[in-house]
């Protein structure tokens, strides 16, 4: 397995570009199975993840190409109805091929993904959108079988919690039902929009996305289309992190700033300068931040996705703070290892209160998730000594090139074959 060693106490400056958002692509790559038609992503993330979608898609009967940053893909000859476990466990958003393969075969197979790292995640609410619009479910040697002999037809459905995934299954299999279907509580996530607006180029109606009501109006069937994926707001807010902890003064090529307001607010109120250009976004550290406190939860709110980053720069906080985790209930798996390299956090439930250090000493510490993985990298950066990173490949998962990203802006990371 690999593995990265770190050597801390470089300063970051440069330029960092941002790729196509893992969590957009991911949904987008299943619009192929909607469409006879070729779809094209641009600007599409060449990630273990969406290799893996693209093996799953694959085995479906999607043909793909990849080429100049875009992904290519066409259905070839029949569908398969069938997400097998093997691959649904590697990647649980593989879940997202329920909707779209329901919505074209009228019937499909799909393992049920199980617990993972940060949580139990379960799948009632993706089950709950397939039976409102008529689809007959049952659960069977750890697959979910979804059914709908007679069709699919538009309902009036309201999500009690906000669920991501879910909102993107009842998006794609709603396109094609009959009539209308109302999403109450929908989630708002950038992801979500950009979904949104690849269907619509698609030939599908929709409405009100971005807002947490979506009015779909099924139609008969959808064409292909050329998309480009949402640059990544969780990789932008992780390079902005590293920027601020190493004090560094960095310029990120990324254009949907509004996108990553929760997060440059809270940054601001640590003492960080964020200014904002016309496609591009730049962040200058100096000293330690003041501390501030967050509370994780769906979009427009702080993610989910950059807690452990925002811990990371808050382990070096001029006093002390506090984090909520409100999203999953095990997503604090790299406090234990941050500890190891002398931070003082100490967690109750989903809360954790971080009383600031003045330094980190480089220790090897153990990846267990792809966002508390990226946490363990930047408080390697500023940690005195060499921080080994061990089964990155969880960050292999969602970052694009992350060591040489960083490398090109002045950061001392070696990856070492394992
Ligand atoms: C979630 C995050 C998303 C993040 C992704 C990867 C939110 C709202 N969602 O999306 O930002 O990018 O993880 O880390 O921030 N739930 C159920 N039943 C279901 C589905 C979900 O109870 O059928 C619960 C989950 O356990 C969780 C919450 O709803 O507590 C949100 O989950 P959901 O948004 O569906 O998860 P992801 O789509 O993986």
């Amino acid at each position: 397995m690999d593995k990265l060693n770190i050597v801390g106490g470089n300063t970051l400056n440069g330029v960092i570009p941002i790729s196509g958002a893992k969590n957009a692509a991911l949904p987008l790559m299943c619009l192929a199975l909607l469409t006879d038609e070729t779809l094209v992503l641009e600007g599409w993330p060449d990630l273990a993840d969406t290799q893996s979608m693209r093996d799953l898609l694959q085995n479906l009967g999607v043909k793909s190409q990849h080429s100049n940053d875009a992904l290519h893909m066409r259905i070839d000859g029949a569908i398969g109805i069938e997400a097998s476990y093997d691959i649904v466990r590697k990647m649980r958003a593989s879940i997202l091929v329920l909707g779209p393969l329901l919505a074209r075969m009228g019937k499909a197979k799909v393992s049920l993904p199980g617990g993972c790292a940060i949580g139990t995640r379960p799948v009632d609410l993706h089950i709950m959108v397939m039976e409102k619009l008529g689809a007959i479910i049952t659960l069977e040697d750890g697959y979910v079988l979804a059914e709908a002999k007679h069709g699919l037809i538009g309902n009036h459905i309201y999500f009690p919690m906000v669920s991501v995934g879910a909102t993107e299954n009842a998006l794609m299999v709603a396109v094609l039902a009959q009539g209308q279907t109302v999403l109450e509580g929908a989630a708002q996530e950038p992801e979500i929009t950009d979904l949104a607006e690849c269907l619509i180029a698609m030939g599908a109606k929709i409405s009100g996305h971005g807002t947490n009501t979506i009015i779909i109006d099924g139609v008969d069937q959808l064409t292909g289309a050329k998309h480009k994926v949402v640059p990544d707001r969780i990789e932008a807010g992780t390079f902005a992190i590293a920027a601020a902890l190493t004090g560094g003064h960095v310029t990120l090529q990324y254009d949907r700033p509004e996108h990553l307001a929760a997060l440059t607010d809270k940054l601001i109120e640590a003492g960080i300068d964020v200014s904002i250009g016309d496609n591009s976004m730049t962040i200058s550290g100096q000293g330690r931040p003041q501390p501030v406190d967050i509370t994780t939860a769906p979009y427009p709110d702080f993610p989910t996705d950059l807690q452990a980053q925002f811990m990371a720069l808050m382990v070096f906080a001029d006093g002390t703070s506090n984090i909520d985790e409100t999203i999953f209930e095990n997503r604090f798996m790299h406090v234990p290892e941050l500890m190891r390299m002398g931070a003082d956090i100490s967690v109750a439930g989903g809360s954790a209160i971080i009383h600031g250090v003045e330094r980190l000493i480089g220790a090897p510490v153990m990846a267990t998730d792809l966002r508390a993985s990226v946490s363990l990298v930047l408080a390697g950066l500023v940690a005195q000594g060499t921080t080994t990173v061990q089964r990155i490949y969880h960050l292999d998962r969602g970052y694009y090139r992350l060591e040489e990203k960083l490398n090109a802006c002045g950061a001392d990371i070696t990856r070492i074959k394992g």
